[in-house]
This record gives C-alpha cells, structure tokens and sequence, in this order.
C-alpha cells in the first residue's frame, strides 16, 4: 500500500469558481468577468516605492507581525477611515494576503470538531478555511427582503450548538454587495457576545462601497463598535483597494491575546510579508485615495450600467449591491448554476462565476464581477441577453 494524502485534506472541496475558470482558459475570445479582481494595473506610485524599496535594502527578513512602520501606517488609516484607536504593537499582525489573515485567525480559534457559522452566499475560502483546521462551517444563507439582503438572526440562533466558537461574515460581500448597516453590525456583536464566539469580519472590500456620504466613505467597521476587549477579528488587504492582487499583502486586526499568538504562528506559515511587498503598501495606504477615487467613479457606472442592462433581461432578478465589484442575479433557468455557466461560456464566450461556488443561497444566481471595460462589459451583456432569449 503506497502512502497516501490525508482525508482531511481530500476532503477540502475544490473552488467552482476555478473549475469554470480552467474551461475558460483553453479558449480564445472569452469575455472574463468570473474572477473577483479589477482589469486595473496597480498604480505606478506603488510599483515606484516597491522599487525604491529593495534599493533601500528591503530585501531581509522583518517581524511576524510585520514592520513597525507598516503598523503605524495601518493604525494611522484605522484612525482617519474609522476614528479608530489601534496600538499597532499589540493589535495588528501583517499578513502575505487577506487569505492568509482569515487562515491564521480561523486557525488560532479553532480545534478539530469545532464549528463555526458563515454567513452566505460568500466567497468560498472562509468556509474551506474553517475546514483546513478540521472545523466544521456551518452556512446561514442571507435572506432577500424586497431588494435587500438581510441576516437571519432566527437561523443563526438555531445553529448555534455547543461546538460553535467562530462567526465569519464579510460585508461589503462578494458576491451579494451586500453591506452591513451598523444596525446589522450591532446584532451580529450582540449575538457573539451572548453566545460567547468570536466574530470574524472580512473588511476587505470596505473601501468599494456606494453608501456613504461621499464616493470615497469606507463601508462602517466592526471596529468602530467593538470594544478592543472584544473577541472580534477584522481581515484586511490591500487587493482591492489599491489594485494589488498580485502583490499578497493584507492584516488581521483582533484582540491582543490573539494579535499575539498569530504572530507566533505565523513564523510557521510564512514567517511574514515579503518586506519590499510592506514597504509598498506603507505608500498605498498613504497616497492612494487619488487613484481609489477614480476608480470609485468607474466601478460605480459599471454597476449602474450592468444593472440597468439585467433589470431588461427575462427572466433575471437582481437586487442593487451598495459595496464591493459584483452583481449576483438570480437567473430563472439557473437551477444548476455550474451547467449554466458552462453553457454560456461555450455558447456566448461569456465566464460568469456559478452562485453554486458560494454556498447556501448561491445556487440559481451568478456572480458578474462588473471591474472591468465598459466595452467588454457592453458586449457581455448583450451576449448574456442574447443568450437568455
Ligand atoms: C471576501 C474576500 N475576502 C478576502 C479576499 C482575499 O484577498 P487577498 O487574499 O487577495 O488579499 C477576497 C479575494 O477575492 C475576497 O473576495
């Protein structure tokens, strides 16, 4: 008998969205919207200070948590964003990604057998995350009520059993664009306080949001509510914000007891950042509301004009996201929404990310990622109303 792979690890399910993906790939003229990342380059003012970074030497080993400068550079953002007080020795640790942020506090709150509830449809890595520490997730789909998506605090309630440790939401929401209002944001504390868990925030789509009073106005965080004594994590990134996917650097935020033990872990994951990678988004963060602005003022005429092109479509149903580059239409039809999606893709050219990919609530719909040109969001909705007719 020859060695063989962990079932544990065999039974971590593969991304849908990849899946579809890999077919896209092997064709030509294939219009992509299925991946969750804007078509914009990341700045030159970025790529400049990542430059000037390694002149300066930035090419050794840093902290586990990170520079010291890149934590004040955080805690500073925290403040001006959120009115946020954060000590950046002590609560908040630099990551290589914001994937990588909701692996090392997932890990450090979870054992084997433990469960933890997400929030859904949601992108599928919290819920493979809770299931690469040997937890269980347990999805509690959102509801739709008129045009907004709500939580359901009754199916939250009834989930909770005596192995629940962790709740994970994320708003703004991929896929729903869904944002949390700090009404939804107070409950969800309420709740994890009375149930004694810890409450997972993914923030990192909090500067694409639609609601606030001016275009650049951070979607509210659960920061500004919690008290730092609270079992409360925040995972951060500088993916979206700045155009910087490619670049793997993000943070978790939490309380002291736990800052400190997923820096002590992360010596075993990565150790850190990469160090020039830091001293970038040190610039991004300090610099980059310019080029965010912009950005804002496409992504939101890319959202109107998809959703103004889906509202005539037959057949579809799609509520108006206020936050991050999705929209998530339910598609009548779509009951498998993997073979939908495949069926377009190879009638239309058109890759759309299947609602199955993200949980309970997902299947039926699609998730368009709407950060890309006009011109090609223009010829996929036309493919996409062709095809439904
Ligand atoms: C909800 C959510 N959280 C976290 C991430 C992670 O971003 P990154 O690992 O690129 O920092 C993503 C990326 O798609 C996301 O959609």
């Amino acid at each position: 008998m020859s060695a063989s792979i962990a079932p544990s690890a065999l039974r971590i399910p593969h991304s849908r969205i990849r899946e579809l993906a890999e077919i896209a790939m092997t064709m030509d003229g294939v219009l992509k919207l299925y991946f969750g990342e804007s078509n914009l380059p990341t700045p030159d003012y970025i790529k400049r200070a990542a430059q000037k970074a390694m002149a300066d030497g930035f090419t050794f080993y840093t902290e586990n948590a990170g520079l010291p400068s890149l934590r004040k550079g955080i805690a500073r953002y925290y403040q001006e964003m959120h009115g946020v007080e954060l000590d950046p020795s002590s609560e908040i640790v630099v990551t290589a990604s914001g994937v990588q942020a909701l692996n090392l506090g997932i890990r450090c709150v979870l054992d084997p057998g433990d469960e933890a509830l997400v929030l859904t449809p949601a992108w599928p890595n919290g819920a493979a995350n809770v299931a690469m520490a040997n937890a269980k997730p347990v999805e509690v789909p959102h509801v739709l009520a008129g045009d907004r998506y709500q939580i359901d605090f009754a199916a939250l309630e009834s989930a909770v059993t005596p192995k629940t440790r962790l709740l994970l939401y994320t708003s703004p929401s991929n896929p729903l664009g869904w944002v949390a209002t700090p009404d939804d944001q107070r409950k969800l504390l309420d709740f994890a306080r009375r149930h004694n868990l810890w409450l997972m925030a993914d923030e990192v789509y909090e500067r694409l949001n639609y609601t606030g009073p001016k275009p650049n106005t951070p979607a509210p965080s659960i920061l500004k509510l919690a008290s730092r004594d609270d079992a409360v994590m925040v995972v951060q990134s500088v993916s979206k914000t700045y155009c910087m996917t490619g670049w793997r650097l993000g943070w978790l935020v939490a309380r002291r007891d736990l800052s400190a033990r997923a820096t002590q872990l992360n010596e075993f994951v990565v150790s850190h950042a990469p160090s020039f990678v830091q001293r970038a988004a040190e610039t991004a963060l300090l610099w980059g509301e310019g080029a965010l602005c912009d950005m804002l003022v496409r992504l939101r005429a890319n959202r109107d004009f998809c959703l103004a092109a889906l509202q005539k479509m037959p057949g579809v149903t799609v509520p108006k996201p206020d936050g991050a580059f999705y929209l998530f239409p339910k598609i009548a039809g779509a009951g498998d929404s993997f073979d939908f999606c495949k069926r377009l893709l190879m009638d239309a050219k058109v890759g759309l990310a299947p609602g199955v990919a993200f949980g309970a609530g997902g299947e039926g719909s699609v998730r368009i990622c709407y950060a890309a040109e006009q011109n090609i969001l223009q010829e996929a909705m036309s493919r996409l109303n062709a095809f439904l007719r």
